[in-house]
C-alpha cells in the first residue's frame, strides 16, 4: 500500500481556520423535528446492538423472498456477510411490490432531458419496462452471474438496464460517459462483460454528443468478451453498426414480452461493480452484493433525508455513472417508493437557471447535490435561483467533498429559504451508503462538519497507531466495525482489499481521508491523505493520470497533484519533464492534455501542465509532491531540506519564470 502522509500535513488551511471559529448551529424547526420519520433514540437502540438494529432494518424496509435467520458473520474479517441465508430480489424491492401494495400509479421518475423532452414514469410503467428489458437481455442470452458494462447518458434506460440486471442476478458494471474507449475497453476486460449497454449519444449544452463510437473504439481490437451491444436511441445522430453484434434497445427491449417473474437471489450475490480511483495506476472494481446493499441504501435514504414518500419529491442530481447514482437514484428510492425527478444535462443549459426551473416545475422537496455544483451557483449569482419558486425545498444534501462553510451558509440561505436543513453526508464508494451525517430532525447542523456517524455506524478519528483521538484532535478516519453495505472486496483481487482497506490499521476500515473530531464531538471532514484527488467531487488518481502521461512518446517523467480550486474543489496539476526536441513543441501542453483525455477521458484534463527540467525527488526517488503543491497553489515552497538535489525547487522556479 502506499505511505500516507500525516492527515495534519493534508490539512488546508482554512478547514482548521473554520474548525477553530465555527461555532454557528442550527436546530431543526420544531415542526421539521415533529414530522421527522427518525428521531434520536435511534443512536442508542442501534448501538446496544448494531447487527440486531440492521437486521431490524432489513427486515422492516424490504421484502424477503427468503428471511434470513442470520445478520452478520465477521468469523473470517475482512470478509462479511450479512443476511447470508436470506434470498432477495433487488428489482422486485424497487417496483413489483409497490405495484402489488397499490401504489402502481404513483410516479417513480419525472425524466427531464437536455433539450427540454420529458417523460414520467409510474411505478407500474417502471415495473413493466424492467421486466421487457430482463426478457430482452436473456434472450441475448445473459444469465445470473453474467457481467454487463453500462455506458449510457442520464436516461431512464439506464435506470432501468440497471434494475433489469439485477432482476436477473446479473451483475452490473457501469461506466461513466465522461470516460474514453481506452477506459471503458479496461473496464469491460477486467470484468469480461458480456454485453453492453450504451446508447448512440446524449446532448450538451444543447449539442449532440456522442457515446456509440467509444464503444465502437474500446471493441475495435479483438480478445474481448462482448457479445452483443445493445443501443438506445437518445439523440438521433448516425451510428456505425456491427451486423450480428448491435442491436437497437426498440427493436430488442421495446418488443419482449412485459411478463417476468422475479425470483430471489443469495444476500450476497453480486448486485455490481463499480471501478474507481485508487493509490495505484489501475481502477479497482469495488464489488457490492445485494441485502446489505439495498438494507443500508434505504435506510439511509429514509432517515438522512427524512423521506415521506407519499408526499415528498427526490431529486439527486448525480450520474448514474458514480456510486451517488447508483445508491441515491437507482435503488433506494426506488425502494422506498419515492417519487423522483432524474435530469439528462447540466445546470447552464440552455441557461444557468435550469435547475431551479426544474426544481420549480417538479415541486422538489429534497435535493441532493455536490459542493462544486454549490460553489458554481454562487459564482452566478443569487438573483439567478431568484427568479424561481423553490419554496417546495425542505430538506438539502451535500455529497462528494467537503462543503466549505461559506458555500453552506448560502446554500441555505438562498435554496433552502434558511430553513431547510442541510445534511452533509459523508461516504465513499466503497462504503456503499451514506457512513456520516446529520439526522435533519434531531442534529443541530454546523457549516461544513459531516458530523455524526450514522447510526448503526462505527465511525472513529485515531492517529498514527490507531489509537482514538480526543475531542479537538485529528487523524485519520476509521470504521472499528462492518456494516451492510461495506464493499465485499475488489473484483479479481482478494489481497488488494486488504491491503487497501483493512491492513494500515489493526482490525480497522481504512477511509483514506483525514478527519478530526471537534470540541462539541463532530466531524470534520479534511480531504485525502493518499494519493486519490477530488476534482468537482470525481474521484482522481494522481498515478493513473502520471502513468497516461508517461506513456506519451515526448513525456519522459510526469508528476501530478491537486491544487486548491475555488470552484472544483481541486484541479489536476501536472508536472512534466519533456524528451528531446518535445521542448520545442509550441503545442505540447494541449498534445498532452487531449493524451490524458484519450487515455482517460475527459474527466481527468489536466487544468495546467508545467513543462519542468527536473522534478523533487528524496534520496530514495520518491517524489515529494507537497513541494509541488506548494507551486501549484502559488506559495513559496515548504521545506526541501530532505531533497537528493536541493537546487530543483530553484530551477523549477526559473523554469515557470521563463
Ligand atoms: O474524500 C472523501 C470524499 O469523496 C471520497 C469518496 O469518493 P467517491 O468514492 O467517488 O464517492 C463520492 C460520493 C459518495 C471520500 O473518500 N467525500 C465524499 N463525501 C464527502 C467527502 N468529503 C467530505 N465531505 C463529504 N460529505
Amino acid at each position: 500500500m502506499s505511505e500516507v502522509t500525516t492527515a495534519a500535513d493534508d490539512q488546508s488551511g482554512d478547514a482548521l481556520e473554520n474548525l477553530l471559529t465555527e461555532n454557528r448551529h442550527f436546530a431543526p424547526s420544531a415542526e421539521f423535528a415533529a414530522n421527522a420519520i427518525v428521531h434520536g433514540d435511534e443512536y442508542a437502540k442501534a448501538n446496544t446492538d448494531r447487527p440486531a438494529f440492521w437486521g431490524e432494518q432489513a427486515r422492516e424496509l424490504l421484502t424477503w423472498s427468503k428471511p434470513f435467520t442470520k445478520t452478520l458473520d465477521w468469523s473470517n474479517p475482512p470478509f462479511a456477510t450479512w443476511f447470508e441465508d436470506g434470498e432477495i430480489n433487488a428489482a422486485y424491492n424497487a417496483l413489483d411490490r409497490h405495484v402489488e401494495a397499490g401504489n402502481g400509479d404513483r410516479v417513480a421518475i419525472h425524466f427531464e432531458g437536455e433539450p427540454g423532452d420529458t417523460r414520467t414514469y409510474t411505478y407500474a410503467q417502471l415495473t413493466e419496462e424492467v421486466k421487457k428489458a430482463a426478457n430482452a437481455f436473456e434472450t441475448l442470452g445473459l444469465a445470473k452471474g453474467d457481467r454487463v458494462a453500462v455506458y449510457l447518458p442520464m436516461i431512464p434506460e439506464a435506470v432501468i438496464t440497471l434494475l433489469a440486471c439485477a432482476r436477473i442476478g446479473a451483475i452490473h458494471s457501469v461506466v461513466f460517459g465522461g470516460f474514453s474507449a481506452e477506459a471503458l475497453r479496461s473496464r469491460i476486460d477486467d470484468a469480461e462483460a458480456k454485453l453492453v449497454v450504451t446508447a448512440d449519444g446524449t446532448f450538451r449544452r444543447g449539442k449532440p454528443s456522442a457515446l456509440k463510437p467509444a464503444v465502437d473504439n474500446a471493441l475495435a481490437t479483438p480478445g474481448h468478451s462482448v457479445q452483443n451491444v445493445v443501443v438506445v436511441k437518445r439523440n438521433g445522430e448516425d451510428v456505425n453498426w456491427v451486423e450480428g453484434r448491435d442491436v437497437w434497445w426498440a427493436d430488442t427491449v421495446g418488443t419482449a414480452s412485459a411478463e417476468h417473474t422475479a425470483v430471489g437471489h443469495a444476500a450476497e450475490h453480486p448486485l455490481f461493480i463499480l471501478y474507481t480511483s485508487g493509490t495505484t495506476g489501475k481502477p479497482k472494481g469495488i464489488l457490492h452484493t445485494t441485502g446489505g446493499y439495498l438494507t443500508q441504501t434505504a435506510y439511509t435514504h429514509r432517515a438522512v433525508f427524512d423521506l415521506h414518500p407519499e408526499t415528498d419529491v427526490f431529486w439527486c442530481t448525480a450520474d448514474v455513472g458514480w456510486i451517488t447514482g447508483h445508491s441515491y437514484v437507482t435503488y433506494a428510492p426506488l425502494i422506498n417508493g419515492a417519487t423522483q425527478v432524474m435530469y439528462e444535462g447540466t445546470p447552464d443549459s440552455p441557461h444557468q437557471g435550469r435547475f431551479w426551473e426544474i426544481v420549480e416545475k417538479y415541486k422538489v422537496s429534497i435535493l441532493y447535490t455536490a459542493p462544486t455544483a454549490i460553489r458554481t451557483f454562487m459564482k452566478w449569482g443569487e438573483d439567478i435561483p431568484a427568479k424561481y419558486d423553490l419554496s417546495s425545498i425542505r430538506l438539502l444534501g451535500s455529497v462528494g467533498e467537503p462543503i466549505n462553510p461559506e458555500a453552506w451558509m448560502w446554500y441555505r440561505r438562498v435554496i433552502g429559504g434558511n430553513n431547510a436543513p442541510i445534511v452533509d453526508t459523508w461516504w465513499q464508494t466503497e462504503t456503499g451508503a451514506i457512513m456520516v451525517a446529520p439526522l435533519p430532525g434531531v442534529t443541530n447542523t454546523k457549516p461544513g462538519s459531516a458530523q455524526v456517524p450514522m447510526p448503526g455506524i462505527a465511525a472513529d478519528v485515531v492517529d498514527e497507531l490507531g489509537a482514538s483521538v480526543p475531542h479537538g484532535h485529528g487523524g485519520y478516519l476509521v470504521i472499528r466495525e462492518p456494516w451492510p453495505s461495506m464493499l465485499r472486496g475488489i473484483w479479481g483481487d482478494k489481497d488488494r482489499y486488504k491491503d487497501t482497506y483493512w491492513s494500515r490499521f489493526d482490525d480497522m476500515y481504512f477511509a483514506g481521508d483525514g478527519a478530526k473530531w471537534d470540541d462539541d464531538g463532530d466531524i470534520w471532514l479534511l480531504g485525502r491523505v493518499d494519493d486519490v484527488m477530488n476534482v468537482s467531487g470525481h474521484r482522481l488518481s494522481t498515478t493513473e493520470i502520471e502513468s497516461a502521461l508517461v506513456s506519451h512518446p515526448s513525456v519522459a517523467e510526469a508528476a501530478v497533484v491537486g491544487a486548491a480550486d475555488e470552484t472544483t474543489g481541486q484541479a489536476v496539476v501536472a508536472f512534466v519533464i519533456l524528451r528531446g526536441s518535445a521542448v520545442e513543441d509550441a503545442d505540447i501542453v494541449t498534445t498532452l492534455r487531449n493524451h490524458v483525455g484519450k487515455e482517460i477521458g475527459p474527466i481527468a484534463k489536466p487544468k495546467t501542465i508545467l513543462v519542468v527540467p527536473e522534478l523533487p525527488k528524496t534520496r530514495s526517488g520518491k517524489i515529494m509532491r507537497r513541494l509541488l503543491k506548494d507551486v501549484a497553489e502559488g506559495r513559496a515552497a515548504g521545506d526541501s531540506s530532505t531533497l537528493a538535489d536541493n537546487t530543483v525547487m530553484n530551477q523549477i522556479a526559473e523554469s515557470l519564470k521563463a
